[in-house]
């Protein structure tokens, strides 16, 4: 008996204690934690910290390859490129592939789009960091999405007008959601409501996805269908008296 409890105490100790020790023998990590920065050309390692890829302890690696479990610089690098060398996963043209082994619905909507044929045949187009950063610690204002097209589009491509839908929709989504809780929390909810905002949120996330293959026109209808549900059924939860 006495020897279960220990061989469980065992168990439980090594699933608590290996992730930390792995994410502490991150070499690259702890390395390049101390160089002093320099104006790189993409993110910084601060940048990197700051991201919802650290925080999900997704390493350099993950994005630039190489051996993390190496302490020398030379061979934790093999084979870490620079990217603006044409086998680096971080090289402009294969960025959509090496973010896609990890976000594989948005890739996959990226894919059908002729950004993707542009960008594989002549290098043009629109890649996953210009909307997103390197390290997807941003997303572009709706003016910036819109002159982001503007590089390379003479007409317009609706793409502020989309954002500002989704975003809308992403709100309104919010104040549903809060006011579901809250009359939840007061027995006051259905477990149809219950099916419906669960609907509704599936729906964004497939907007979100959608976004990718660039048909604007779309995504902005369905954004506008989700925020106005949401606007309808947020309010109606607060007549049912909900503050
Ligand atoms: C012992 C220290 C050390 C370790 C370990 C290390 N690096 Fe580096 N790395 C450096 C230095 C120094 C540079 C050059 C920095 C500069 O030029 O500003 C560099 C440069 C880079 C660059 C820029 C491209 C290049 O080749 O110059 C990338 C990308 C990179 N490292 C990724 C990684 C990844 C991924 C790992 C882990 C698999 C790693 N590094 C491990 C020290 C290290
Ligand atoms: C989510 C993917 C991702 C992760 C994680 C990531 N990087 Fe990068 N990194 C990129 C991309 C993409 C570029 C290429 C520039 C660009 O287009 O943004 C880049 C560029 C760089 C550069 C500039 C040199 C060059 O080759 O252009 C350095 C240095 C670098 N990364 C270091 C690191 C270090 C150190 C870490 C971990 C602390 C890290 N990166 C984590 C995606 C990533
Ligand atoms: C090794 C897997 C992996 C790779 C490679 C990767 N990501 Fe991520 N990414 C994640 C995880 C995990 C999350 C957190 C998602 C979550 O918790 O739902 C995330 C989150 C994101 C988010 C959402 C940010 C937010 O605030 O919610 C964006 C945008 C993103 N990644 C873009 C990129 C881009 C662009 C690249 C390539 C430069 C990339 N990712 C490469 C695993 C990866
Ligand atoms: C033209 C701009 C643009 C490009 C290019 C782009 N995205 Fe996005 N991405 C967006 C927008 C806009 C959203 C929706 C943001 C929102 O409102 O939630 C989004 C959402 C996402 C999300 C979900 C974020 C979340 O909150 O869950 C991920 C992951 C993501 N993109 C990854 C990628 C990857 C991988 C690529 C390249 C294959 C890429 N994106 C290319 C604009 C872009
Ligand atoms: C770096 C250049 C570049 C940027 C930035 C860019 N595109 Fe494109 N786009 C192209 C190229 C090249 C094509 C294919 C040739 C064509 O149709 O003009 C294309 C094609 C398209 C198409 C399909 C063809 C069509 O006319 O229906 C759509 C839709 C589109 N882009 C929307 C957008 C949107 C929305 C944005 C901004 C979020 C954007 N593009 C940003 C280069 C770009």
């Amino acid at each position: 008996m006495e020897g279960l409890v220990k061989i469980r105490i065992l168990l439980f100790s090594a699933l608590v204690f290996l992730p930390a020790k792995v994410w502490c023998e991150n070499n690259c990590v702890t390395c390049h934690e101390k160089l002093v920065p320099s104006p790189a050309r993409a993110h910084s390692f601060q940048e990197w910290k700051d991201s919802v890829h650290s925080r999900k302890g997704i390493g350099c690696e993950k994005c630039h390859g190489g051996d993390p479990s190496e302490t020398d610089r030379q061979k934790a690098h093999r084979p870490v490129l620079r990217s603006s060398e044409k086998e680096s996963p971080v090289y402009f043209t294969r960025i959509p592939e090496s973010c896609g082994s990890c976000h594989a619905d948005e890739f996959s909507e990226f894919r059908k789009s002729y950004h993707y044929k542009e960008l594989r045949r002549t290098g043009r187009g629109p890649n996953c960091v210009t909307c997103h950063g390197s390290m997807a610690t941003h997303l572009l204002e709706t003016k910036q999405m819109e002159e982001t097209c503007s590089l390379c589009h003479a007409e317009p491509r609706s793409a502020g007008e989309a954002l500002a839908a989704m975003n809308l929709a992403a709100s309104a989504l919010k104040e549903w959601e809060k006011n579901f809780e809250k009359a939840r929390a007061q027995g006051g909810t259905t477990s149809a409501d219950e099916s419906l905002l669960k609907r509704q949120k599936t729906a964004f996330r497939e907007v979100q996805k959608k976004w990718h293959a660039f048909s604007m026109g779309e995504v902005i209808r369905q954004a506008r269908e989700i925020a106005e549900i949401s606007k309808k059924e947020a309010q109606g939860l607060r007549l049912k008296g909900v503050r």
